[in-house]
């Protein structure tokens, strides 16, 4: 089985991520995952710290002469602002963060302890792990990519769009958003959030090319695939609500307007054994199993909580009134929340990819998958 863990605090050492279960003879390029941690520190809306990371990976185990050997693939990624012992204590407690549950759970006198690890920093972790992932994945030519829908309730119209075009645009925008006229208002309302000392939150579309049919299981609740996705997103900081496909939408629709009928070309769509849809309102998962046809994820992320014009709190040293404390912080962050997605949609599917096709090495995953298509195209 494929697992991750994440260790490090915010304004620590480093962080050290371990990646257990990953398959032998998959071609490691560092440069793609320094790429990958390179996405989720951009996007407009990101405040200071995002220049001083620059985040790089250091490789530790797992890995030779830039090939995974099957075992634990163990790696950092170093803090630049490395200063954890002489950071300033926090009791003005932050609202919409860990920091008052956290003390009182943990029986801390300091939300800095709680604060360094509840931070999104640990995501660059998930995203080193994403890119292993991506790269296993893009053996069997599966890709994941995403855009952002909406930034407060400024919303994109990419209903004229192929998928294709939208992976396109959103490489272009600084928004990561395929609609340039919605990128433009977005842009704007997160200047104006930022100079009143406020913040936005937003949606991401996740989107997976090529999926064959049949990743996931209908018979046991935790064998779902829709279940494992919608915890690997809501695990995600300030992700509060997770939608599969039209999912956000469809409980409006009639019956009738809300599935997607189902045609047959022998000679194409071999991944699902020339099955397809015209419409994806389920989002390429019907009963738990994917149907083969793209895999589509909406996160929705709430508006940062650290705000420059603070909210009421209460110091949890003199239990007198106060104002949250402020941290250096980031006005809007939806388009690194969708890079983030990104890579646990990545792990989700190269779990559920070693699971159905074994998983010691790149060539027996290969081989397997490969008979499984052609029996797919043989029925
Ligand atoms: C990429 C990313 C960057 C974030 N940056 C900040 C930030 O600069 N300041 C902040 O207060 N919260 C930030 N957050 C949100 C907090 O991490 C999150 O709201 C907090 O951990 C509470 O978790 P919860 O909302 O899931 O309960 C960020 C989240 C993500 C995904």
């Amino acid at each position: 089985m494929l697992k991750f863990l994440s260790a490090g605090e915010s304004h620590g050492k480093c962080l050290t991520g371990i990646l257990d279960g990953f398959p032998a003879g998959v071609k490691i390029d560092t440069k793609f995952i320094n790429t990958e941690l390179a996405r989720r520190q951009s996007g407009f809306g990101r405040g200071g710290r995002m220049n001083i990371e620059c985040d790089k990976i250091t490789l530790n185990s797992g890995v030779r002469k830039k090939v995974s050997i099957g075992s634990p693939i163990s790696f950092c990624i170093r803090n630049k602002d490395f200063s954890i012992n002489s950071l300033r204590e926090i009791y003005d407690v932050r609202p919409g963060h860990a920091d008052l549950a956290g003390v009182l759970k943990y029986s801390m006198d300091n939300a800095r302890d709680i604060l360094e690890r509840a931070s999104a920093r640990e995501t660059a972790v998930r995203v080193a792990a994403g890119a292993f992932c991506k790269l296993l994945l893009s053996e069997l030519s599966i890709s994941v990519f995403s855009h952002v829908e909406c930034i407060g309730n400024i919303k994109a119209d990419c209903s004229k769009l192929t998928l294709e075009e939208i992976k396109e645009r959103q490489k272009i925008s600084p928004l990561r958003c395929a609609d340039l006229n919605a990128e433009k208002k977005m842009a704007e309302e997160i200047k104006k959030a930022s100079s009143s000392g406020d913040s936005l939150g937003g949606c991401c579309e996740i989107i997976a090319l090529n999926v064959p049919v049949g990743l996931g299981s209908h018979t046991q609740w935790d064998r779902k695939l829709d279940s494992a996705i919608a915890q690997a997103m809501m695990s995600i900081n300030a992700i509060k609500c997770v939608a599969i496909g039209n999912g956000d939408n469809s409980y409006r629709l009639k019956g009738s307007h809300a599935h997607d009928e189902i045609y047959f070309s022998k000679n194409n769509y071999p991944r699902a054994g020339g099955y397809h849809r015209k419409t994806n309102n389920a989002g390429g998962i019907e009963g738990g199993i994917s149907n083969g046809e793209p895999i589509s994820v909406k996160i929705f992320m709430k508006p940062i909580p650290t705000l420059a014009k603070p909210l009421n709190t209460i110091n949890i040293k003199t239990h007198k009134s106060a104002k949250a404390s402020k941290e250096r912080s980031d006005c809007c962050a939806v388009p690194s929340a969708g890079i983030i997605g990104e890579s646990m949609l990545s792990f989700v599917l190269a779990g559920e990819i070693i699971k159905k096709f074994g998983g010691d090495s790149i060539g027996e995953i290969k081989n397997n998958f490969n008979e499984y298509v052609t029996r797919l195209g043989d029925r």
